[in-house]
């Protein structure tokens, strides 16, 4: 299943293959996604999702506000409808 990824602002929009975080479909692209860790910790990937929904196979540390405010570490996090994502606050 591949689903398409979109970002707002810049408009780039890429494809995310099953069992690939977003970071990883981003990166396999050569799309300029903030990252340093890419393990969960460092929060540089944060974003903000505006539509669709995702899932994690571990669950980062966001508060109940954070998530509810569509936070996603775009590392850990798994792409299951099309998404619309912002890097905006
Ligand atoms: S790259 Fe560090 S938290 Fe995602």
């Amino acid at each position: 299943m591949t689903y398409k990824v979109k970002l707002l602002l810049s408009g780039i929009t890429f494809e995310t293959q099953q069992q690939q975080t977003i970071l990883d479909a981003a990166l396999a692209q050569n799309i300029a996604f903030p990252n340093r860790c890419q393990v969960g910790a460092c929060g540089m990937c944060l974003c903000r999702l505006k539509t669709g929904t995702i899932e994690y196979q571990l669950q980062p540390m966001l508060t109940e506000k954070e998530q509810a405010q569509g936070w996603v570490f775009a590392c850990q996090a798994y792409a299951t409808t099309d998404l619309v994502l912002t890097f905006e606050e």
